[in-house]
């Protein structure tokens, strides 16, 4: 038996050498993920924040009903597909296929949620081997009448095992499905570049970080705007914490397999990344060439070098806003500025939207230039003492940058913001931080953070950024989206990788009324 194996393997090498190449360096590129996740010193449930209720924030993200009826319907056909297999002879579970083994039933569940609610054209998934993911795909396209499955596959290195490749698919779904053989990095450009848009990517061959980086960033880059990517066994490298840092997605959750008889191990990973409605591309271009941005850029004092550092965080939080402002709410949304600084900022942000309505902006003055005041409403708001005026749920989308450190009293000023935010919608919402790093050394020196003024200046408040994450969690019950800093003083005004966001200058947090 051993030797039988080792004659067809050896027979595959020859016959494929390049492919017996990637194999080779699959190995080697697991003893080095496997390394640099123990440099991390984190486990991967901590390193990707595990969500254990992972299936009710998808739908909440993707503004959908939960409890789900399609999600309800999972169980039965999961239970099929298993019985199929398992009266064609096969084993299903771990290593059930040389030693690869089948999708569990949770990665089953989110993708036929995804395919049932996303109703994909087209879908690429790459990993077939006995085909759990490509059925559950595949009878998702065929109950919505419409859809594609293009399946990038390597064989097992064993041909013995090859007669058993897709062999969950039954015959009557194989019309809406094309098998493409050989490795991602061979074959994954081609058919994207063929294929030009895809709605939705399922990565689950090879899992090695260098592959999964590969086959991220080559399909993330053919996804469509609200496109999503599912990524098996994450846990494996830090390919997908990296891949996400730097796409920052709409959206993304990590969540365990489902363990059980024959199902996959209790350590297993897997993750999801949804990206921006109307999002087509990187934004920061875009952003550098509006005419709002230009103009904020001279409206920022300039006239010491601590006024130039601090322009240049400033403007990265605004271009760090824009970005993730881009696309995030449907088409005609009602967008509030709360004490904008610069107007242009209100004007930048509105730009970033789908038809969006005429943009309103509260503040304790009407500071507005005559550009702005055309294009904008205006509300004088005392934010101490009034409510803020407009009824429950009107506006989509708040943005509220760095001037909550003017106000005394902040709490009521922020329960008036999430009343006057629909369920669903959004506050974006940016502080200087108190515990950034160039603070910390201040204060350990015995000086005072720049945070907070002294004589002359209006900060009268001081945040720091994991405290004031749970103030806006617990207290205010706001559901944490997005958590980021950017710039560190003097050193760098850019936005920071995820372990130093907390020292970072300023904080933003993409916050979300629950619907
Ligand atoms: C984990 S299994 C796929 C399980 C499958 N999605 C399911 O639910 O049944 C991984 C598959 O990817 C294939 N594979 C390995 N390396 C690959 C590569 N570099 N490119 C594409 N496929 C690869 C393996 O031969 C195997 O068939
Ligand atoms: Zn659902």
């Amino acid at each position: 038996m051993r030797a039988g194996y080792t004659a067809r393997a050896s027979a595959g090498m020859v016959r494929h050498p390049k492919q017996g190449m990637e194999r080779i360096r699959g190995r080697w590129d697991r003893h080095r993920d496997r390394r640099a996740l123990a440099a991390a010193g984190v486990p991967a449930r901590v390193l990707y924040g595990v969500t254990e209720r992972w299936a009710e924030r998808l739908h909440a993200a993707l503004e959908l009903p939960w409890p789900c009826p399609q999600a309800e319907s999972f169980g039965p056909i999961w239970d099929r597909i298993v019985a199929d297999l398992t009266e064609a002879g096969a084993r299903v579970g771990i290593a059930s296929y040389g030693g690869w083994n089948d999708g569990d039933r949770a990665f089953g569940a989110a993708i036929w949620c995804l395919v049932a609610h996303r109703r994909p054209e087209t879908v690429v998934e790459t990993g077939v081997a006995h085909g759990l993911t490509s059925r559950v795909v595949l009878e998702g396209l065929n109950r919505n009448g419409r859809g594609h499955l293009w399946s990038v596959d390597l064989p097992a290195v064993d041909s013995a095992l090859h007669p058993e490749i897709g062999m969950a698919v039954s015959a009557g779904l194989r019309s809406r499905w094309t098998y493409v053989r050989g490795t991602a990095r061979e074959r994954l450009p081609g058919l994207l570049a063929e294929l030009t848009a895809i709605d939705m990517f399922i990565h689950d061959s090879l899992h090695t970080g260098r592959n999964q980086r590969f086959e991220l960033e080559s399909a993330w880059a053919a996804l469509r705007p609200g496109g999503v990517a599912v990524v098996d066994d994450i846990d494996h490298s830090l390919a997908f914490r990296t891949f996400v840092d730097k796409a920052r997605p709409r959206m993304r959750l990590a969540a365990r397999h489902v363990t059980g008889p024959g199902l996959v191990g209790p350590d297993g990973l897997w993750g999801l990344a949804v990206k921006g409605a109307g999002a087509p591309g990187p934004a920061p271009r875009a952003v550098a060439a509006s005419p709002h941005y230009r103009k904020l850029s001279t409206l920022m004092s300039d006239s010491t070098v601590r006024d130039r550092q601090h322009a240049q965080i400033e403007l990265s939080v605004v271009r760090e806003i824009a970005f993730l402002v881009r696309g995030l709410t449907p088409a005609g949304s009602r967008l509030l500025q709360v004490q904008p600084l610069h107007g242009p900022e209100v004007l930048l942000f509105r730009d970033q939207l789908v038809q969006p309505a005429r943009p309103v902006i509260y503040d304790q003055a009407d500071r507005r230039d005559p550009d702005v005041r055309t294009e904008t409403d205006f509300e004088e708001v005392d934010f101490e003492a009034a409510k803020f005026p407009a009824p429950d749920d009107h506006f989509d989308l708040a943005v509220w940058n760095r001037e909550l450190v003017t106000l005394k009293n902040i709490t009521p000023a922020l329960r008036e913001v999430r009343r006057v935010v629909r369920p669903g919608g959004y506050l974006i919402l940016t502080v200087p931080n108190l515990a950034a790093a160039h603070n910390r050394l201040l204060l350990a020196a015995g000086r005072q953070p720049t945070t907070l003024h002294i004589a002359s200046g209006d900060h009268v408040r001081g945040f720091a950024a994991p405290s004031m994450t749970r103030v806006l969690e617990r207290d205010l019950a706001f559901r944490i989206e997005h958590r980021a800093g950017v710039g560190i003083a003097p050193v760098t005004s850019a936005p920071l990788p995820r372990p130093l966001r907390d020292l970072g200058h300023t904080v933003i947090w993409v916050l979300r009324k629950p619907a």
